[in-house]
């Protein structure tokens, strides 16, 4: 395997990918824990130097152990990593003033050779992307340089007789349109084959599930998600009933969604499952709350206590499991922001493991969502599950603007069921990155039937995106619109009016609330 060592770099993440996208494992570690002990353990066939957004001249700016260096195993370092492998290898690094440079930029081979860059410079120079205000002002000795640009006189170096490799670019982001055949290479000359699947995942993730948990007992939280669902899967396959699900239903989930989980769970995979029915008390206590925040935190809030509660009733257990995917972890590990502006208080669990004293099982931790989709088809999930669209822990509630109550959340039900039909019947679901109705806290005059209505009006959404982070509007046609509007006039009670949301995030979210 090979190891990433994160400086901290907003890309991080994405050289994983690439990695992954050639059928290499991978697995990236923050700086703070690759010691030399560490190295010695993972014993890497490779190694990786991330970018990041320290200044190798200051003091105290991040390292690797020099270790790296003594591994006998090919290096690459990027952006921040090239610097710190010249700085730790006898070269020299200066603080950039003037020679910051930012964006596309264009690099021209020397012309010598290098096995990193075979299929490269083949129809002249090669764009990049570059992202640096320090800069390499000395080699190392044995390096060379393999290419340039005018704001990079370093952009590529190499010591080729011991495999260290450096560049000033970042060749994993889509800006270095020929980024992926530099990593290609880089595995060859490391002697990787390519030979990584998601089958070999499954059974490497099951063996050390196995060797985490032991005989003690675990706990999941099902959330009717996708990657909560192929957590609990993988886990029941690792340890069998040493696993139980408990499954909180609040009273805000969509039409047949408590059916669907249980029957899945409980029926089809014979999986231990506590149904936890507590929709009183979450509709209870959300009654005469109109504020968005307000009632997030309240769901939260019982969510936790709930949960507890039930998950306490399993004697013994040891363990909570979790769906933590790999952006999350990186999330919580690099440093690259400051404090940021609270938009929503988001609906997490992040406090339970030590409330309830359990440890956590993430066996999901290194993959991306596209990849827990594989292994939801590896395990045998429904594609019709696996292809879901993703779904608020809040739940309804934040599709149903003001105070809620037990009516509105039926029309509410009812209106996005007929919705997401229409998506389907048209063969659009898997083209839409998220779609649902909310139902807006005004009535409207209508008339049907020569008789005058008072009803509520819905919002339609759907939105295309790639992580949830900014979103366009689902440019649906005119007549897909009309017909979906009648027919939720038609067939929901309570509702006369249907609007369509054309607002993209940012400005908007995608939820209402
Ligand atoms: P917004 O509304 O912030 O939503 O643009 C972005 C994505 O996140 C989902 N979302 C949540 N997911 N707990 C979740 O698990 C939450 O509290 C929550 N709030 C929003 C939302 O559905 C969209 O996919």
């Amino acid at each position: 395997r090979l190891l990433i060592v994160d400086f901290g770099s907003q890309v991080t993440q994405l050289i994983a990918r690439r990695l992954r996208e050639l059928d290499t494992y991978c697995e990236i570690h923050p700086f703070q824990n690759v010691t030399e002990a560490f190295l010695r353990d993972f014993a890497p066939k490779a190694v990786i130097l991330s970018g990041g957004p320290a200044s190798v001249p200051d003091a105290g700016s991040p390292r690797p152990p020099q270790a790296v260096f003594e591994l006998g195993v090919p290096v690459l370092g990027i952006c921040y990593g090239q610097q710190v492998m010249m700085a730790m290898l006898g070269g020299r690094v200066e603080r950039g003033e003037g020679t910051a440079e930012f964006g596309r930029a264009m690099v021209n081979a020397t012309g010598k050779p290098l096995d990193l860059l075979e299929g490269w410079f083949a129809e002249g120079p090669e764009q990049v992307w570059m992202s640096h205000g320090d800069h390499v002002a000395a080699l190392a000795p044995g390096f060379e340089v393999f290419g340039t640009s005018p704001g990079a006189p370093f952009a590529i170096t190499a010591d080729p007789a011991r495999h260290f490799y450096a560049v000033q670019f970042h060749p994993e982001v889509h800006h270095t349109p020929n980024g992926r055949q530099l990593y290609a290479n880089f595995l060859k000359i490391a002697g990787f084959t390519g030979d990584w699947t998601m089958g070999a995942y499954r059974d490497e993730a099951i063996r050390m599930i196995r060797e985490q948990v032991g005989d003690a007992k675990v706990i999941c939280g099902l959330s009717g998600g996708v990657d909560s669902s192929v957590a609990a899967v993988l886990i029941h396959e690792a340890i069998g009933d040493q696993l139980t699900c408990v499954f909180v239903d609040h009273g805000l989930l969509r039409e047949g969604e408590a059916e669907e989980v249980t029957g899945m769970f409980r029926d089809h995979y014979n999986i231990p499952l506590i149904h936890a029915e507590e929709q009183d008390r979450f509709l209870d206590a959300l009654e005469g709350v109109p504020d968005p925040e307000e009632k997030r935190k309240t769901i939260g809030r019982l969510f936790i206590d709930v949960f507890q509660e039930h998950a306490g009733r399993i004697e013994g257990a040891a363990f909570l499991a979790q769906g933590t995917l790999y952006p999350d972890v990186i999330e919580s590990v690099s440093f690259s922001g400051g404090p940021s502006v609270t938009i929503k208080s988001h609906h997490n669990v992040g406090g339970l493991p030590e409330k309830m004293g359990l440890k956590l099982v993430e066996p999901l931790r290194e993959l991306f969502k596209d990849e827990v989709r594989e292994l939801g088809r590896e395990l045998g999930l429904p594609e019709r599950f696996i292809g879901r669209h993703p779904f608020p822990g809040p739940g309804l509630a934040i599709r149903c603007p003001g105070e809620i109550t037990r009516d509105k959340l039926a029309i509410l039900r009812r209106a996005d069921a007929v919705y997401i039909d229409q998506i389907r019947r048209h063969g659009l679901y898997d083209e839409i990155w998220q779609a649902f109705a909310a139902l807006l806290p005004v009535r409207t005059v209508g008339v049907m039937g020569d008789g005058r209505t008072y009803d509520y009006a819905c919002a339609l959404r759907a939105v295309t995106s790639v992580d949830g982070m900014t979103a366009d509007v689902y440019p649906f046609s005119h007549d897909f619109l009309t017909e979906t509007a009648t027919r939720i006039i038609n067939e929901v009670r309570g509702i006369n009016r249907v609007t369509y949301d054309i607002t993209s995030k940012p400005p908007g979210t995608i939820e209402w609330e």
